[in-house]
């Protein structure tokens, strides 16, 4: 059996909420609560589990999104070979960015937004950012292409902002020559 949790969803104040730095230690809840971000995460992009317990597939989750006004997030990463990629990060911080600019082909999507959207969100290609693992260790994390726009997707839930706020609903493919889609 697998622990379903529950999302909020955009009409939920919490989610324009600029969440706050996080402590070191960790509390129980919090690690608690990362390793159903994870658990959720992983089950929801392996087709069988999704299927069979009706979850929506996603890669990233903020602790936010679960009414935890902390800023901490956790990316769930498929990768080629079809293994998983975790990444756990607390007091993210972007140190550097691309000067190129890409989106996503299919469009963006949240586990908190349950309606089609259509348009496209301008992300950079490349990111680096600085924050702490689970311990409180500083860490670096250099993202790019799929992974980059996962991060600043979540690194936008925890200053309260929706994939959505991004999109001009006059002009939702405004500047799309200026990006590359991915
Ligand atoms: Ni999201």
């Amino acid at each position: 059996m697998i622990k379903l949790i529950d999302i909020l969803d955009e009409t939920n104040k919490k989610l324009r909420t600029i969440s706050k730095e996080i402590k070191f230690p960790l509390t129980k809840e919090d690690k608690d609560t990362v390793n159903d971000m994870i658990e959720y995460l992983t089950n929801s992009q392996i087709e069988e589990y999704a299927r069979k317990y009706n979850l929506r597939p996603g890669m990233g989750l903020s602790a936010v999104q679960l009414g935890i006004l902390k800023r901490y997030f956790v990316i769930v990463h498929e990768q080629e070979d079809r293994s998983f990629n975790n990444y756990i990060v607390f007091n993210p911080k972007i140190i550097s960015h691309s000067e190129e600019l890409i989106f996503a082909g299919s469009g963006e999507g949240c586990l908190s937004v349950n309606r089609e959207i259509e348009g496209i969100v301008p992300r950079y290609a490349r990111i680096t950012i600085e924050y702490q693992d689970e311990k409180g260790e500083k860490q670096i994390l250099r993202a790019r292409e799929e992974l980059a726009i996962a991060v600043q997707h979540e690194i936008d839930h925890l200053n309260g902002i929706l994939f959505v706020d991004k999109i001009d609903p006059n002009n939702p493919y405004k500047n799309e020559e200026k990006m590359r889609m991915i």
